[in-house]
């Protein structure tokens, strides 16, 4: 069987081998999924070793994914886009290959749960590499307006300039962002903290949703905040699955039904 991991730091709560090992029970595909632990200095050492041993590809998860980057013999241009590489593949030529599917995996859940985007002002919080990573397959959607805000006002406005080009995007601080907003999305770090970034009020139009890039057990801070004031509530999980799925065909040119790993996951975190 062909050999496959997720690489980071710290890497014992991946579900990334429970979602591939699903897949390929379901797709009938013989590969070994495990996780592996990089050293916070030793990540390109870590992938090497792990082709030197057959690997065929990786997941890249925090803190290496612009790393990955770097050291990617060639890039899709979504990769080059986002500056961050969340998925290894090693070519027929020994060559590795970099991918980013953390985009497409958004994407793929808010259709999933037919979150309309075509003509919408969307509202996306945070400007790291996460939101960089989002931005591309976002604006490929033809939303009407998409504004980036952030605790660092400066960072916001560069990701502006730097996607601008794709369609029509604004950048500044928390107070750049004026609802009403269809579709907002959290994709900073603070939820992790139990932050809630200092949003206004009025940010929600009718049947509006809130998306938070991470999730857990309890619902995050944004998304309670977010059903106070009457929005539909979607947490990462979803995009997780997407992003992994996207990998897995890109690995073995099969397409996983993600219907059941989603179901499966939801019952493991409640
Ligand atoms: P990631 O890969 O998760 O995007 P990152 O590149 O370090 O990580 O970016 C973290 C994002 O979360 C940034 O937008 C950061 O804001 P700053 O650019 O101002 O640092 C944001 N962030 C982290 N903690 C936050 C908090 N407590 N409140 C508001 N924003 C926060």
């Amino acid at each position: 069987s062909d050999l496959y991991c997720v690489l980071g730091n710290p890497i014992e709560h991946s579900k990334s081998p429970l979602i591939h090992n699903e897949f390929a029970l379901q797709t009938q595909q013989k590969i070994e999924y495990t996780a592996q632990l990089a050293p916070l200095d030793g990540f390109t050492d870590a992938w090497r070793t792990f082709v030197d041993n057959g690997g065929r590809g990786a997941n890249v998860t925090v803190p290496f994914k612009e790393e990955a980057f770097a050291l990617c013999d060639t890039l899709s241009r979504r990769a080059q886009r986002a500056g961050a590489v969340n998925t290894l593949i090693v070519g027929g030529n020994g060559l590795t290959y970099g991918d980013n599917t953390d985009g497409v995996g958004l994407l793929r859940d808010l259709a999933y749960n037919r979150v309309a985007l075509a003509d919408k002002r969307i509202l996306v919080v945070g400007a790291g590499g996460a939101v960089r990573g989002i931005l591309e397959p976002l604006l490929a959607e033809k939303p009407g307006e998409v504004v980036v805000v952030n605790r660092t006002a400066e960072k916001a406005q560069q990701l502006a300039d730097d996607f601008a080009d794709l369609g029509e995007i604004h950048g500044g601080g928390f107070k750049a962002a004026k609802g009403p907003f269809s579709v907002v999305i959290n994709g900073t770090s603070a939820s992790l903290a139990g932050d809630l970034p200092p949003l206004p009020d009025n940010l929600f139009a009718n049947d509006a949703w809130a998306y938070d890039m991470m999730y857990g057990a309890t619902q995050t801070v944004f998304l309670k905040w977010a059903g106070t004031h009457g929005a539909q509530r979607l947490d990462g999980l979803g995009m997780l699955v997407e992003q992994a799925a996207e990998a897995f065909y890109l690995w073995r040119n099969v397409r996983p039904e993600t219907t059941q790993v989603r179901q499966m996951l939801r019952r493991m975190l409640n």
